[in-house]
């Protein structure tokens, strides 16, 4: 991939499905915005955060300029901005300025801000078009590639939404310049996830250097294997959702680590990272998985070695138990009273361990919490 594509050009993933879409990943790709838009767009909401203004009004002037009338939509920072109140201020915007079904929606920002816009445009007169330009290195390889959209309830994240595949996704590098380092460590959570379920490579790229994609500043160097991280995990994603949009089936695989991580963030008030409990969750499963004679001591090994090498925690606290139970047992994929995990047989095999026995569970757990601090530590 990289290797061969010269760093002015933008890389294209298609992701297949009943409407196909391309990601672009390289850089200063807003030119490719009309494209994706199609003949028929007139008018533009662009939906951003506040932090994010700036970026904002140069996106505006630059549809301006390619005649398209521009709105803007400035919605609360992260999970903030996901709620029923915000998708009807956008809601409101939308119906003042007449938006038609030939409209369209654009997402600026982070993950939160693509699951917020991706609903209202899966919502606004059933489907209108969108275009995310995701500005995190986690919406990049996940939240904006895929057609999950979604808002929070005062019982739970993403609990009212819909699968609404976007019209085109634009990855710009350059944004990833001035990501927080933190930011950049919460993504390569979901990044080195895709290596352990589909791409070793990915892995690879990672443990031949992690200094480099974790410095403060992100060097030449650090860049190009970015970039190439970038590629492999949204062409793995895009090959899944390709199959599978609706998660009847393969697209559990992405979920690998999540299980236990949405229970770590439930404990924890969502005060950790996604990417923090997604590292924690990934270590719980491979244990899962060697104790039930699945994976071998060596692949666990390699999960606690990358996800450290990067900075990203492996514990949590061992006096949580019967919290974290219970905030599985109301996990998506569980079935009726059976816990399902995605466990690995190996590097690339992915498989699912339904209603393991509790004393496995609980081992697992022993295991992820062996070297804790007693405290909640919120580790990025
Ligand atoms: N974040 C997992 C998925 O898109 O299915």
């Amino acid at each position: 991939m990289s290797e061969t594509t010269p760093p002015s050009t933008p890389t294209s993933v298609h992701v297949p499905g009943d409407r196909p879409y391309e990601v672009l990943i390289g850089s200063h790709l807003l030119g490719e915005l009309p494209r994706l838009l199609g003949d028929r767009t007139r008018r533009v909401l662009l939906i951003h955060p506040g932090a994010l203004a700036t970026s904002a009004e140069a996106v505006r002037e630059d549809l301006v300029a390619q005649g398209y009338e521009t709105l803007l939509a400035e919605i609360p920072e992260a999970e903030e901005a996901k709620t029923a109140q915000v998708a009807a201020f956008c809601w409101q915007v939308l119906g003042q300025a007449d938006f038609t079904r030939s409209d369209a929606i654009v997402s600026l920002g982070g993950g939160a801000t693509t699951d917020l816009a991706g609903f209202v445009a899966a919502t606004w007169l059933r489907g209108i078009k969108v275009v995310h330009i995701p500005t995190t290195l986690l919406a990049m390889v996940d939240a904006a590639v895929g057609g999950k959209t979604g808002i929070n309830t005062a019982e739970g994240k993403n609990l009212v939404g819909a699968f609404h595949p976007p019209a085109g996704v634009l990855c710009d590098l350059e944004t990833l310049d001035s990501l927080p380092r933190h930011d950049r460590t919460a993504g390569l959570a979901e990044v080195i996830k895709t290596g352990f379920i589909a791409d070793e490579r990915i892995l690879n790229l990672i443990e031949a250097d992690p200094t480099a994609l974790t410095g403060e500043t992100l060097e030449p160097a650090g860049r190009a294997v970015l970039r190439e991280l970038i590629e492999r995990s949204v062409a793995v994603k895009a090959r899944v959702v390709g199959q599978d949009l609706r998660e009847a089936d393969l697209r559990e695989i992405l979920n690998y680590g999540h299980t236990f991580a949405h229970a770590i963030e439930h404990v924890e008030r969502y005060s950790w990272r996604h990417g923090a409990a997604v590292s924690v969750g990934m270590v719980f499963v491979a244990e899962l998985a060697r104790l039930s004679g699945r994976l071998s001591e060596d692949v666990v090994d390699r999960h606690r070695a990358i996800l450290t090498s990067v900075g990203l925690p492996v514990t949590y606290r061992g006096d949580r138990w019967e919290q974290l139970l219970s905030a599985m047992r109301r996990d998506k994929k569980t079935r009726g009273d059976l816990l399902r995990f995605v466990v690995l047989e190996g590097i690339g095999r992915p498989t699912r361990l339904e209603g393991p026995d509790p004393t496995l569970l609980v081992a697992a757990y022993a295991e992820v919490s062996r070297e804790a601090p007693s405290g909640t530590a919120i580790s990025l």
